[in-house]
């Protein structure tokens, strides 16, 4: 008896969502133990019962650990509504009425599927992200397309995508959370804030462990929900500043063009070159590695046609910068480790680090690009973050490059192109400090 008396209201509210005829992607949960496992089994379950031949997807970002948790989970479900219509197989659940759900890995391989080519073929009735804090942007966008198009108009059923997660400061925070928060959300965007208090089903237990974690930042973000606990204290941007570059539309293109490349090296690395025009900055060269000549002829093209002198230019001098700045003469070279103008920081780079974080964090940047481009854009600026300071010389420092390419997966390429654009801005405190780079006052 008591056991029915239980309602996860929440859980309910999504049902509405999910049912309705207006929302299309609904995130649900946003902490630990609110029953986003179990409502995403259960949907899939009712919606492949109910509506017989229809095809739905279960994506995370391993296929190992979708197969794994997801069973549990659907088989608990199962249990407690004494279903046993579907079996279990190596690719996902197939129901008696023909029904199916289909585990889908959505790891992302940048080198081998970047645009996530693999689910273009797949046509499904709607599914459901697992622990979306994981998955990375591209795969939700690809996913949308997917959907809607298995017996949806036989049904007459609209398309859905379910997506669970833990707070996470990537495409659900400014996808869901935020514009959640600000009353912004599209139409067809749902969140459902979800907690274990939320949850009638979590044991004492469960909230206990939660409760009682000694790590401050998972608590904050799994048992309170809390998206905006800073994940790291010595990160120079505020990540809502991050976000905001690309919308800074107040930030007004004036003065001179200016631009500045990273080099790829030897396919590890991308070709990224961004053209400023005060603080506004715009991605005009991005390719993966190409040799050397064809880095000149395309600098120097970029050079004639956007209308830069050789002066306002800055290349990384990290390999390839010196052998370019001996065919493009009078290029500016950057070189990070180099003595900093102001003699608090520990190198020119750090400088203009704090410079760039500066402008962000003063909503006084701009940065002109591709959705893609903005999604890793972000992840690099996030890793812009103060090294312990140094006790003995009491200098300012950054992270190493090698730690934040352990973060990243990758380079962060765009990043060093927009630190070396602030050799154009920053100053030297006090006269006659020594520079590397010719004087930029
Ligand atoms: N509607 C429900 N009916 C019965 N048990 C539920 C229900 N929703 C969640 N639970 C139980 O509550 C606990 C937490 O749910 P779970 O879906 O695993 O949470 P999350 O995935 O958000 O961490 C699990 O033990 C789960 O079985
Ligand atoms: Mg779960």
């Amino acid at each position: 008896m008591e056991q029915e008396a239980k309602i996860n209201l929440k859980q309910r509210l999504a049902y509405n969502y999910l049912r309705d005829g207006i929302h299309k992607f609904i995130a649900y949960g946003g902490a630990g133990g609110g029953g986003k496992s179990w409502l995403g089994c259960e949907w899939l379950m009712q919606c492949c019962h109910y509506l017989p031949g229809t095809r739905w997807f279960v994506g995370r970002n391993n296929l190992k650990d979708s197969r794994e948790s997801v069973a549990i989970t659907f088989g608990k479900v199962a249990k407690s509504h004494g279903f046993h219509a579907y079996k279990q197989t190596s690719d996902g659940f197939v129901f008696n009425n023909g029904s199916e759900i289909i585990f889908l890995d959505l790891t992302y391989y940048p080198m081998k599927d970047p645009m996530y080519e693999r689910l273009g073929s797949k046509e499904y009735t709607g599914g459901w992200i697992e622990e979306a804090g994981q998955v990375h942007y591209l795969a939700f966008e690809v996913l949308k397309t997917r959907v809607g198009r298995h017996l949806n108009d036989v049904y007459g059923i609209p398309s859905k995508i379910l997506v669970t997660c833990n707070p996470k400061k990537n495409w659900l925070y400014t996808t869901f959370y935020r514009p959640w928060k600000e009353h912004k959300l599209e139409r067809e965007y749902a969140f459902i804030p979800a907690l274990v208090q939320d949850n009638p089903w979590a044991t004492e237990d469960y909230i206990e462990m939660l409760r009682s974690t000694k790590d401050e930042v998972t608590k904050q973000r799994l048992f309170f929900g809390n998206w905006e606990y800073d994940d790291d204290p010595t990160a120079l941007c505020d990540y809502d500043a991050i976000c905001d570059i690309f919308t800074n539309e107040h930030v007004k293109a004036t003065g001179l063009g200016r631009l500045s490349a990273d080099l790829a090296m030897k396919g590890r690395d991308r070709f990224v070159t961004g053209k400023a025009v005060g603080h506004v900055c715009t991605i005009i060269i991005d390719k993966e590695y190409s040799p050397g000549k064809m880095i000149e002829t395309d600098l120097r093209n970029a050079m004639i046609e956007h209308r830069v002198s050789r002066s306002n230019v800055v290349a990384d001098s990290d390999g390839l910068g010196a052998f370019l700045e001996s065919y493009l003469t009078g290029i500016k070279e950057f070189r990070g480790g180099a003595r900093a103008l102001d003699d608090r920081y520990d190198n020119l780079k750090t400088q203009c680090a704090f410079k760039l974080a500066e402008l962000i964090n003063n909503r006084d940047f701009r940065v002109i690009c591709s959705r893609e481009q903005e999604e890793r854009i972000k992840a690099e600026l996030a890793q812009l973050k103060q090294a312990s300071v140094d006790s003995d010389t009491k200098k300012k420092g950054l992270i190493s490059k090698d730690q934040m390419k352990a973060a990243l997966n990758h380079s962060p390429d765009y990043l060093d192109m927009l630190i070396m654009l602030m050799i154009f801005e920053i100053r030297k405190p006090l006269r006659g400090a020594k520079a590397t780079v010719t004087d930029v006052d």
